[in-house]
């Protein structure tokens, strides 16, 4: 395969490759997302909403920061302890950031007064549009990295919309019972050609821990920067919440035989491909994200497992039908064009149903929440 994108970034990772023989699909999609100045998140070009690649909730209507910031207004209460802190883990352009702000300070003046609002993020473009955006409230900072909280520091809650999806991810395939993984090398100049190895025991043991036993001749990922930092999330809280929202699956939905390829993808100008090596620095590449791995890794550490539902189920706890209905009775244009964008938000084939909240705590007794009233645990699909 031909590589296409930001020339300065295909030379950089060309280097590398001959440097090293081949290198691992993970290191590859990290610096085509991440390398300084040139990868996708890190350098400066629109990535969400209409201009950039793809949408996020939070872009799409003010109502998913003003339930969550409820929600957070109800632990706020459960915890009872001052100051309550609010760790954001990329946040892309700080909308979400803005209504939960903007909410608190207008509807729960109390638990603004006394809350920090931290934002973490890798990418110094958003970190410019966030403080462009969020400079009227005063309980905002910024830290570059969740190992700068000392350990056992944080009191409030740790959360995250689409992060754990943006993380790069190890490729592995099995072949005859035996998992190998996908490195890439170079043909010629400009050609890279897949090459597999074996798998080594980090990725093995992962499997095996978590049980999973993939259909021979299935390509997939596994995502050890994510089980990493649940880890350290957990090291970082002494008391309170982690709330993750993101699209995937418990691993008995995500390894199915029906997903023989896995589920990475690329998202350029809102088209998708699974052209990897295409567009390198100026394209998204995703995969879904294991929440039954995110819930083991996490007990290990020493998070709880409170519980796991979708987006549709979480926001109707926190009062989503309420806020539809007024807008119904409203009947003005704005509030038509708002149903219409809040519909996405619920309908199955939305995201209502494809993203899943997990939510996970520490040194809570009682630790329901409200967004976890109703749970839909039925299904196979929300078994972790
Ligand atoms: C898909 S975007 C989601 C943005 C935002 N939460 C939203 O809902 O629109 C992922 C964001 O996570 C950031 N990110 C990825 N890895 C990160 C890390 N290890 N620490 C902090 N931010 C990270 C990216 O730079 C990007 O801004």
């Amino acid at each position: 395969m031909e590589l296409t994108g930001r020339q300065e970034l295909i030379s950089i990772i060309k280097e590398r490759i001959k440097r090293e023989g081949a290198i691992p699909f993970r290191d590859f999609m990290d610096m085509a997302l991440y390398y300084p100045e040139l990868g996708y998140y890190t350098s400066p070009k629109e990535k969400i909403g209409g201009l950039g690649d793809f949408f996020t909730a939070s872009e799409l209507d003010k109502v998913f920061g003003e339930l969550l910031a409820k929600q957070f207004g109800e632990i706020y209460e459960k915890l009872g302890e001052k100051p309550f802190q609010i760790v954001e883990i990329g946040a892309g352009k700080g909308y979400l950031a803005h209504d939960i702000l903007k909410y608190l300070k207008e509807n729960l003046p109390q638990v603004y007064k006394n809350s920090r609002y931290i934002l973490i993020e890798k990418s110094p473009y958003h970190i410019q549009m966030q403080k462009a955006l969020l400079k009227d409230f005063e309980i905002v900072e910024w830290f570059q990295d969740i190992i700068d909280f000392e350990d056992e520091s944080i009191t409030g809650v740790v959360f995250s919309n689409e992060l754990f999806d943006a993380f790069p991810v190890h490729l592995i395939r099995k072949i005859n019972g035996k998992i190998y993984e996908v490195y890439i090398t170079l043909e010629g100049e400009n050609t890279v050609k897949e090459v597999l190895k074996e798998a080594p025991e980090e990725i093995t043991r992962y499997l095996k821990e978590l049980n999973i036993n993939l259909p021979d001749g299935m390509q997939t990922e596994v995502n050890l920067d994510a089980k990493d930092y649940i880890q350290k999330i957990a090291k970082k809280l002494k008391k309170g919440y982690v709330i993750t929202i993101d699209y995937g699956y418990p691993s008995a939905e995500l390894y199915k035989p029906y997903r023989m390829r896995g589920t990475l993808l690329c998202y350029h100008k809102h088209r998708y491909s699974e052209n990897y090596y295409q567009n390198i620095g100026m394209q998204d590449i995703t995969s879904h994200v294991n929440f039954s791995a995110l819930k083991y890794y996490g007990l290990i550490a020493g998070l709880d497992f409170t519980g796991f539902t979708d987006q549709a189920h979480f926001l109707t706890n926190l009062g989503l039908m309420e806020v539809l209905a007024e807008l119904q009775e409203r009947n003005d244009l704005e509030a038509f064009e708002r149903l219409n964008r809040l519909k996405t938000l619920v309908l199955p084939k939305g995201m209502g149903e494809k993203f899943k909240v997990l939510v996970q705590h520490k040194n809570v007794e009682n630790p329901i929440i409200k967004g976890l009233e109703m749970l839909p645990y039925t299904s196979d699909r929300y078994k972790l």
